[in-house]
């Protein structure tokens, strides 16, 4: 690469990332959802965990009938109970033996992942037993397992064809009828390759003069049964998801791979002469998952799950798409009507024209009128043409040249159902679920790079996410998801283990309001609590509203508890009241005399931060109720009342009062204007750009200098922000606001809020390395003093999210500790406050804190 083209590149990948970050200042797509609640991993309830003594839980079969998870891992199976993972199993250990391993070094594999039995293949072959295979230290292997006593029954069978020998390669496989069906590049030399592999005939995919398939990347496949009520007569078909090197003529250079969906047909025997042993029916078409307008494209495929409709005609594909840019973590759900694929592949094709490096565009010329790539029909049974075999060859011949169908399949809505910025989503489940209404509403289920599950669900094709879950302690990929029905549970396989949860868990939301805004189809208020809908026969009574998420809590809210607290201060100090939204979605109001409290000037003696209200040098008209009202979707509700109490004098210590809950829930719906204008954001935006340009400048002067792209291949940078205050929890945000900082106490990192692109092939790292966060405008850092003065810099630290675009720091880091103690911090830092007598003020108060 000359030097030139590597730093035309640069500045691509630096505008990219500038515009990636500059995304809100374009009309704006409501698709970045913020979770409504966050669940811990120390606050999962419910959960139960699986581990033997291997690693890489990465294969599961659910046998729901049965009751029953199988597992595979790293050198072992498991029978798991489905009832309750934890009890006790079945376990087969099948770890490759020293002397293959030893040849897996050898060859120069690594030890640490590659030279063990990863079992990659697991399912169902006959009533009777399963079908495995492991990678096998770099040299498959496949086996029967006879499903009662759960032991391997036959010798071993080469798993050469059917099996990658690399673990982490992409690789899908089905069982079908006794055939199996996979895909995947085998052997590291080898090209990928869509096969039937047993019994015969075998059928592969076409190498040659054209390549069916390039570099493909294989994530899924499915098994749609279209024969059935077919008015035509038509056939199974299997359909493959992948990313491969892209093949078409596409005028941006933004991106080199594509998403592709590819099918074959179940009854295909390949042809007499011309397509010997290969697919007849092989077609591939791209999946677009991008933005209209914008240049970011989603093209690489990493999940997909098929959802079956009622018919096959209705069966809607789900796909986790990513950026081809490994070190940006950002996640786009779209999904598709297979109609809309049967389409495609019912369209015009692509061919290549003559010539070595030109790109396929659009086949204008004479098609066969037996439809090339077609199943076997009743039209070409008509035609006396029963198998693939009695194809015409000039049927097999265009075929052989046109894999690639030249209509793009687009995501319903013509956008994608979710995009989301610094997460990097791994897998996808999606479940139907009959709400109250009557409607079946898709529940999704989205695992992430870092071990959190998200449960969002599909409201018309506008997703809402119901919360997200930290599942295990240290982060690791979610590498697979099953659902359980019968046993309604979610079981996610990673690295150290299986998790069990429920699907639901609807006694966590307190109030009638916390239950409807929460828009989990699951659950629904009962009038005293809020229970899951299938444990009610009679329903009559239960409120639910899962379209708009706010209304039918209007009466139950009067009978709502709410907290009452005393606090005392001595005149002329600082209190904190606290208030604590159990929602990321929710805004805190505070009424004080029938007045809402509204900004933060010094001489208002007061201060409203999204962690609560902080009284300024109390005087004694202050005294009296504040009462903290939630404001969220339209619904206002009340959390909290303080009865402030002004003193002389201090006793020791301040204590807190908790008195039994009034009866005062007082429920409005007042159109709630958003507390944050659309201008300050923009203006915010526009500073981010302002600095990201100008970083871009100097960047591209000093790659110039060092000359770095020529060394580097791709674009290998990474962005961070080494933002000291985010280190706890890696919800990054676009920007945060906080009342109290520690980067007031003048130690923090004088990198603070500030992009830094470091070279390297960075791989983001899980724990302590933060995902890109755009940096925080300067003023923002403005803080004021007069709040930390004194405070250690280790209060406890959480990241809240605020008008559904941004996380707003709640709580600091708390150093080494932990527990996420809401109430620490209010105690820590009201007996600091009040300790402290009349320091040093700053004249200018924290702008920002909303
Ligand atoms: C699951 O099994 C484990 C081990 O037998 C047991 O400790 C646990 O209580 C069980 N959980 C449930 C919910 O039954
Ligand atoms: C892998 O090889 C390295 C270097 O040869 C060695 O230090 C390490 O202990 C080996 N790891 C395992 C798990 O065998
Ligand atoms: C299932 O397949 C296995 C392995 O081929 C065979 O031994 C067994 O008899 C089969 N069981 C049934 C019920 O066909
Ligand atoms: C298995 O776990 C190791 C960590 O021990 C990880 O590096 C590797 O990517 C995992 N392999 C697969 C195939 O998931
Ligand atoms: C196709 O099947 C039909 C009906 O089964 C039969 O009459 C016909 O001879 C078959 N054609 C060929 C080419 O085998």
């Amino acid at each position: 690469m000359s030097r030139d083209m590597a730093w035309v590149s640069c500045l691509q990948l630096l505008c990219g990332i500038s515009t990636l970050i500059a995304y809100p200042l374009r009309p704006r797509l409501e698709l970045d959802v913020t979770p409504r609640t966050t669940v811990l991993f120390k606050e999962l309830s419910g959960s139960r965990p699986f581990s033997g003594s291997a690693l890489n839980y990465s294969t599961l079969l659910l046998e729901d009938e049965a009751g029953l998870l199988y597992v595979g891992a790293r050198g072992a199976l498991y029978a798991l109970q489905a009832s309750n993972i934890s009890s006790s199993g079945h376990t087969i250990d099948w770890e490759a033996p020293k002397d293959q391993k030893q040849l897996c070094l050898n060859k120069g594999r690594d030890n640490k992942t590659e030279c063990f039995n990863h079992i990659r293949f697991l399912q169902r072959f006959n009533s009777t037993h399963l079908y495995t295979c492991g990678t096998h230290a770099f040299s498959p292997l496949c086996a029967y397992i006879n499903s009662r006593d759960f032991k391997i029954s036959s010798e071993f069978e080469e798993g050469r064809e059917r099996c990658p020998y690399d673990p982490a390669k992409g690789y899908t496989g089905l069982l079908i009828d006794g055939q199996m069906y996979t895909a995947s590049q085998y052997e590291f030399w080898s090209t990928p390759d869509i096969r039937r592999n047993s019994p015969n005939p075998t059928l592969r995919t076409e190498e040659a003069p054209t390549r069916w398939l390039y570099d493909a990347d294989f994530v899924g496949s499915a098994l749609l049964k279209e024969s059935v009520n077919s008015s035509v007569g038509d056939d199974d078909k299997i359909y493959f998801f992948f990313t491969e090197k892209s093949q078409e003529y596409s005028p941006s250079f933004s991106y080199s791979r594509v998403a592709r969906v590819a099918r074959v047909c179940k009854s295909d025997r390949g042809g007499l002469l011309t397509l010997q042993k290969k697919w007849t029916s092989f077609l591939k078409a791209r999946l677009v998952c991008s933005i209209p307008d914008y240049e970011f494209h989603f093209n690489v495929l990493r999940s997909m799950f098929v959802l079956e409709g009622p018919r096959t005609e209705d069966t809607m594909l789900y796909g986790i798409f990513g950026l081809e840019w490994k070190n940006i973590k950002s996640s786009a759900i779209c999904r598709y009507s297979i109609a809309d694929v049967q389409q495609a592949f019912n369209g015009p094709y692509m061919e290549s024209p003559e010539g070595a490096g030109t790109k396929w565009t659009e086949y204008t010329g004479k098609v066969p009128d037996l439809r090339p790539g077609s199943c076997i029909t009743d039209q070409l049974r008509a035609r006396n043409i029963n198998f693939s075999t009695d194809l015409p060859d000039d049927v097999l011949h265009f075929i052989r040249r046109h894999p690639l169908m030249s209509r793009q399949i687009r995501p319903l809505g013509q956008r994608p159902l979710l995009f989301k910025r610094t997460v990097d989503y791994t897998k996808i489940v999606v479940h139907k679920v009959t709400a109250l209404d009557g409607q079946i509403y898709h529940m999704l289920f989205i695992g992430t790079d870092d071990g959190w599950l998200h449960r969002a669900v599909d409201v018309n094709g506008q997703l809402h996410i119901v919360e997200e879950h930290q599942l295990f302690e240290k982060p690791q990929a979610v590498e697979s998801i099953v659902i359980s029905q019968k046993q309604m549970s979610v079981y996610v396989g990673s690295l150290s283990g299986v998790l069990q949860l429920p699907l639901s868990t609807c006694h966590k939301y307190a109030s009638c309001f916390d239950c409807v805004l929460a828009r989990d189809p699951f659950c629904a208020w009962d009038g005293k609590e809020c229970v899951e809908i299938t444990s009610r026969t009679d329903r009559s009574g239960l409120i639910q509203d899962i379209i708009n998420g706010n209304t039918g809590c209007e009466k139950s809210a009067a009978d709502d508890p709410v907290l009452h607290r005393t606090r005392s201060v001595m005149a002329g100090d600082d209190v904190l009241l606290q208030c604590e939204l159990s929602s990321n979605l929710a805004t805190p109001q505070w009424m004080f005399h029938e007045q809402e409290l509204q900004g933060y000037g010094m001489n208002l003696g007061y201060r409203i931060g999204t962690d609560g209200l902080l009284v300024i040098q109390a005087r004694p008209d202050q005294s009296g109720n504040y009462s903290c009202f939630a404001v969220e979707n339209g619904v206002r509700y009340q959390v909290v009342v303080y009865t402030l109490i002004l003193r002389q004098d201090l006793p020791a210590g301040s204590p807190v009062h908790i008195t039994h809950p009034t009866q005062s829930g007082k429920p409005d719906l007042p159109p709630y204007n958003q507390i944050m204008s659309q201008k300050n954001m923009e203006a915010m935006y526009l500073s981010l750009i302002t600095i990201l340009g100008g970083l871009c400048l100097v960047l591209t002067v000093v790659l110039l200098y060092v000359g770095f792209c020529v060394q580097s291949k791709r674009g290998m940078y990474s962005v961070r922000t080494a933002n000291q205050a985010n280190k706890k929890r890696k919800r990054s945000s676009q920007m945060e606001l906080r009342t109290i900082s520690s980067h007031c106490n003048g130690k923090s990192d004088t990198h603070d809020g500030f992009l830094q692109i470091v070279p390297g092939e960075a791989q983001v790292s899980l724990n302590k390395e933060l995902p890109p966060a755009p940096p925080l405008p300067p003023n923002v850092l403005n803080c004021d003093s007069e709040y930390t003065n004194g405070f250690p810099a280790s209060l406890p630290s959480v990241l809240r999210k605020m008008n559904g675009n941004s996380y707003v720091l709640l709580r600091q880091t708390d150093g080494d500790t932990t527990s996420p103690l809401y109430y620490s911090f209010t105690e820590e830092l009201s007996r600091i406050l009040e300790k402290r007598k009349n320091t040093q003020l700053c004249s200018k108060p924290d702008e920002s804190s909303v």
